[in-house]
C-alpha cells in the first residue's frame, strides 16, 4: 500500500516510516518541520534502503495539501503531524486546538475529496483523564485536564462520528502510553527541540553530560519507590502496532480504538537504573516537587490488541535504555542540520 505519513519526520513516525518500508509498503512523508529534521529522512533510507518521498508542508493549508492528493493516489493515512507537550498546551491552547484539531480536519476533507477512507490516528492514554482506575481499558471514559488531551479527544469524537455518517471509512484510533527508546543501529531516536521535557531523553543528555542531573518530579506518590509509574513502550514496538493496525483496517469498517502499551509499569527510579546500567554509570538525580498534573501512576490494559490486532510488545526497559543509549551516543547533539 501507499501510505501517506503526516509528521513523518517526527519520533514515532520516521519509526513507523521504516516498519512500514520493511513491511513492503511505500511511505510518502508530509512534515512542515517545526520539530524535526529533514536529515531523518536519509537514516530512514541508511536503516532500510528506501527513502520516503517527502512533501513539506502544513496540514492545516489546504491548498498544499489539495496538492499533494492529487499527485498521488494513497490507500491510507496514518497521522501523526500535531504539537504534543502538555504544559506547552496549558500556556498557549490556541495554538493547540488550531494544529492538533483544524489540522486533522484539514487532513480528513483533504482525503474525503480524494476517496481516500482508511486513516490511522495517533491518540494518547492522557484521554483517560485524572480519575480513571488503573489499568486503563478503552471501554473507559474520555476526559482531559489539559489542551492538549482534550484535542485528542475533539479528533476521536470527530473520526467516530466521520465513521458513521459513511461505511466506507476505517479508522483505527491508537491510544499510546509512553513511548521511549530508538532504534537498535542507533541511526534514529528522540531528538527533542530545547529542553527535553519528557522523562526518557533528559536521563539520555544527562547520560552524555548535556545536562547536569535528572529532576525527579515527586518522592512521595503511593507506589513502589515513591516515583510516578507509567506504562513505557519501545517505539518499534508502537510502530509494529501500526503496521497490525493498517492491516486490521483492510478488513474492519468503522470506527476502532485500541491501546498501544506493554500493561507493565516502570517508576521513575526504575527507568533510571536501567539507563545507569546501560551507560555503565550511576547517573545523578535529585528529588524535587511534584509536577503540577502528573498522576501517580498508569499503565495500560494491551488485552485488546492482543485479542484483535494479534499485537503485543516484546522489548524490555532493559532494550529501551539500552537503544536509547547507543542513539544518544552516536547522535549527543541529534540529527544533523542539512
Ligand atoms: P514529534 O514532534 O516528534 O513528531 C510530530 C511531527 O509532526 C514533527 O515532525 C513535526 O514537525 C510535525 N508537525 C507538527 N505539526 C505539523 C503540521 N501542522 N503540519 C505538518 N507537520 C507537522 O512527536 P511524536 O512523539 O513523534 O508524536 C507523534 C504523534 O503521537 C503526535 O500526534 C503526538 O501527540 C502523539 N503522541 C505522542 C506521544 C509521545 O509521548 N511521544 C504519546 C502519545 C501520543
Ligand atoms: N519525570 C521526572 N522528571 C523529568 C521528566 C519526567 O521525574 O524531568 C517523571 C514524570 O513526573 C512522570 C514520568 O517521569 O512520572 C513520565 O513523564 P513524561 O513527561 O516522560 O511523560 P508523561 O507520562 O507525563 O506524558 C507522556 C507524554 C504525553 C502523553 C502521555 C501518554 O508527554 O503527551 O505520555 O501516556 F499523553
Amino acid at each position: 500500500m501507499k501510505i501517506l505519513v503526516s509528521g513523518g519526520c517526527g519520533y514515532i513516525g520516521s519509526h513507523v516510516c521504516i516498519r512500514l518500508a520493511e513491511a513492503g509498503h511505500e511511505p510518502v512523508v508530509v512534515d512542515n518541520l517545526c520539530n524535526s529534521k529533514e536529515a531523518v529522512l536519509s537514516r530512514i533510507k541508511a536503516v532500510c534502503g528506501v527513502r520516503p518521498r517527502f512533501y513539506r508542508g502544513d496540514v492545516r493549508d489546504a491548498v498544499f495539501l489539495g496538492n499533494v492528493f492529487s499527485g498521488e493516489k494513497f490507500d491510507a493515512v496514518i497521522h501523526f503531524a500535531g504539537l504534543k507537550a502538555v504544559g506547552e498546551s496549558v500556556r498557549s491552547p490556541l495554538d493547540y486546538y488550531d494544529n492538533n484539531v483544524i489540522g486533522s480536519l484539514r487532513l480528513l476533507e483533504a482525503m474525503c475529496k480524494a476517496g481516500v477512507r482508511r486513516f490511522v490516528f495517533s491518540s494518547s492514554a492522557t484521554v483517560y483523564g485524572d480519575a480513571a482506575p488503573v489499568p486503563y481499558v478503552e471501554s473507559f471514559p474520555v476526559s482531559a485536564s489539559n489542551p492538549y488531551g482534550w484535542t485528542k479527544i475533539m479528533v476521536e469524537r470527530m473520526l467516530a462520528d466521520l465513521a458513521l455518517s459513511d461505511p466506507a471509512w476505517s479508522v483505527m484510533i491508537l491510544r499510546y502510553f509512553n513511548p521511549i527508546g530508538a532504534h537498535p543501529s542507533g541511526l534514529m531516536g528522540e531528538d527533542p527541540q530545547g529542553v527535553p521535557s519528557n522523562l526518557m531523553p533528559f536521563i539520555a543528555q544527562v547520560a552524555v553530560r548535556r545536562r547536569e542531573k535528572l529532576s525527579v518530579f515527586g518522592g512521595d506518590y503511593p507506589t513502589r519507590d515513591g516515583t510516578g509509574v507509567r506504562d513505557y513502550i519501545h517505539v518499534l514496538d508502537l510502530a509494529d502496532g501500526h503496521i497490525a493496525a493498517l492491516d486490521y483496517a483492510s478488513s474492519h469498517p468503522g470506527c476502532h480504538t485500541f491501546n498501544l502499551g506493554t500493561g507493565r509499569g516502570a517508576s521513575v527510579l526504575e527507568l533510571l537504573t536501567a539507563f545507569s546500567r546501560a551507560c555503565g554509570r550511576e547517573l545523578p538525580y535529585e528529588i524535587v516537587d511534584r509536577r503540577p498534573g502528573d498522576l501517580a501512576a498508569y499503565w495500560a490494559d494491551p488485552a485488546k490488541a492482543k485479542k484483535e490486532l494479534g499485537w503485543s510488545a516484546g522489548y524490555t526497559i532493559s532494550d529501551m535504555a539500552a537503544h536509547a543509549w547507543k542513539w544518544q551516543t552516536a547522535n549527543p547533539d541529534g540529527y544533523p542540520d542539512e
